[in-house]
């Protein structure tokens, strides 16, 4: 598949989605009302550096750090990764390398993600051959709820949208992973990944089905559905390049310099969208200091906490991917506290 055809089944993919999250129509105050006070629809972001794959020795060290990063965004049913570089200029995709099969540690770990991210019965149509999926073969399986086996059915399904013709124009026919693809009520692009509403009962009927936004069995049981994977090209644009509508709007950072308090102890605030960013092999400091739009300022002032999660750290360095799954942890209860409050 070409690049050109990818990025405009990508654009199509990100309408649709669009679309599905503005409730297809505009929000009623009605609607947001509702949505302010259910903690189904507060998300956790991440945001890590591609710098970290680049400081690693081989291809398969490199996948397998990419894949640790999915499976610890996975355990702790993180919402978004966002992978962010030290670009002077911003921009949405990691910049192109002269050789399409090599390419930065940014654009071969946000690769990774999206791949393991994938249900296995979508990958070979939405995944074209590339060098960087070589040893994903290697990796765990991320095993997720939305990872669904062909004899198991679940109100939602991730398909994606097929070449060959629906009995009417108005519909697309979609493989979802079960033994007969199903008809949705709309006319996509092929190769277009959608969620599609499957009803509670096991029924392989011809009847359309609708699609709806990937958000949507979250929001609506509490299901864990994935991660969406975002390129940043520096730090500043993580937080201003947030997808959620009103912004991320509590910011964590993390570093051995940060303030030391006990999970038991973290009082988070009520969020709506919360991140939490983690530095690469010089910390947050160095990020925070080479972006232009943070000139001069201090971490305390671009992050509304700052903590050192591990205190009396017996190695001189914690890496990244370690932080990861020790912060995740660690931020477990402060974050169920702030749920718990909520409806
Ligand atoms: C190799 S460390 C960077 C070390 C750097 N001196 C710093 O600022 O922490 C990579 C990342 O792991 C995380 N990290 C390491 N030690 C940590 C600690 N004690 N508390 C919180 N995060 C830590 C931070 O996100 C950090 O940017």
């Amino acid at each position: 598949m070409g690049k050109k055809k990818r990025d405009q089944q990508q654009q199509q993919q990100e309408a649709a989605e669009q679309v599905l999250q503005n409730g297809g129509g505009g929000c009623s105050d009605e609607k947001k009302k509702k949505k302010k006070i259910n903690k189904n629809d507060c998300t956790v972001s991440i945001a890590l550096p591609g710098s970290i794959i680049d400081n690693v020795q081989s291809f398969e060290l490199a996948t397998r750090l990419a894949g640790q990063i999915a499976r610890a965004a996975t355990i702790f049913r993180i919402d978004e990764v966002v992978v962010f570089d030290n670009q002077s200029t911003s921009s949405d995709h990691p910049p192109v390398t002269a050789d399409d099969e090599n390419e930065s540690g940014t654009a071969f770990l946000i690769r990774i993600l999206k791949y393991l991210e994938t249900p296995q019965y979508l990958r070979k149509t939405l995944f074209p051959k590339h060098n960087s999926l070589r040893f994903v073969g290697l990796l765990p399986p991320l095993d997720a709820p939305h990872h669904l086996r062909k004899h198991e059915w679940a109100p939602y399904r991730e398909g994606v949208t097929l070449v060959q013709q629906a009995p009417s124009s108005a519909n697309t026919l979609v493989d979802v992973g079960l033994s007969k693809n199903v008809v949705i009520d709309q006319a996509l692009a092929p190769g277009t990944r959608v969620t599609v509403a499957m009803g509670t009962e096991r029924q392989l009927d011809d009847k359309p089905r609708q699609i709806v936004s990937s958000s949507k069995p979250k929001e609506e049981s509490g299901m864990y559905w994935g991660y969406k994977v975002r390129y940043a090209a520096n730090i500043s644009s993580v937080m201003n390049g947030c997808p959620y509508e009103g912004g991320y709007d509590y910011l964590i950072g993390t570093s051995e310099h940060g303030h030391i308090v006990k999970s038991s102890e973290l009082e988070l605030p009520s969020f709506r969208h919360l991140l939490i960013a983690f530095g690469g092999l010089a910390g947050l400091e160095e990020c925070i200091e080479e972006d232009k739009n943070f000139k001069g300022k201090d971490p305390r002032e671009v992050f509304s906490t700052y903590l050192n999660i591990c205190p009396h750290q017996g190695s001189r360095t914690i890496r990244t991917e370690e932080a990861l799954f020790i912060s995740l942890q660690y931020f477990q209860e402060p974050i169920d506290r702030v749920s718990q409050n909520s409806n």
